[in-house]
């Protein structure tokens, strides 16, 4: 893994458990604009894998827009990226910021827990900023990765730094609402 590879905004999931859940991270980052989700960790691959020993994706995520985001795989995910990157802990700890109130930095790279523990030190130890999300107990990894992306492009899209596109025009998939020729815009 060379410094430069890690391209942000980018995802890392710390030993994921559950494949599903790296399955619709995946597709979280697609839908946010996130084009790389790093993965550590091989505890995933288990169910990742078809009887025929083929790699494949659940089922239910295995579409191929998806797939326009990377996963990729990497003990150090965090040695790949450069020093223009700031490293975002999502996780419930002592001392962190509240979402609501988070300014999200310009290159962020968020760095999420496994399901059944919590981010390791050396996670913690390199994440210059730790943020939680403010709910009543602990939610599923992939809707907490899809909390914090929504948080950031509703945040960009208010401050103008997004342009908040029609729906149509956002979305890079066929819906059968559309053709291609009215003007759609937001209700
Ligand atoms: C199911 S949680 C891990 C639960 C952990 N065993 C615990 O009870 O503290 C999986 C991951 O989702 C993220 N997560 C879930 N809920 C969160 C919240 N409210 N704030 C921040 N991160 C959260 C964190 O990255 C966490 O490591």
């Amino acid at each position: 893994m060379k410094v430069g590879e890690g391209v942000a905004p980018a995802v890392i999931l710390v030993d994921p458990k559950n494949a599903v859940n790296v399955a619709r991270a995946l597709r979280n980052c697609y839908a946010y604009d996130v084009g790389q989700l790093w993965v550590t960790g091989d505890r995933w691959l288990q169910r990742w894998t078809s009887p025929r020993g083929k790699r494949r994706a659940p089922r239910e995520e295995r579409m191929k827009l998806y797939q326009e985001s990377a996963l990729i795989e990497s003990e150090r995910p965090l040695e790949a990226f450069d020093g223009s990157v700031t490293p975002v802990a999502v996780e419930i700890l002592k001392s962190t910021q509240n979402l609501a109130f988070f300014e999200h930095p310009e290159n962020p790279v968020y760095v999420f827990g496994p399901e059944d523990g919590s981010l390791p030190d050396w996670a913690r130890r390199n994440c210059h900023l730790h943020v939680a999300i403010p709910t009543r107990c602990c939610i599923n990894l992939a809707d907490a990765v899809a909390t914090v992306l929504y948080d950031r492009r509703q945040k960009r899209l208010v401050q103008g730094l997004d342009d908040a596109l029609p729906s149509a025009a956002m979305l890079r998939e066929h819906r059968g609402f559309y053709d291609g020729e009215e003007d759609v815009t937001w209700t």
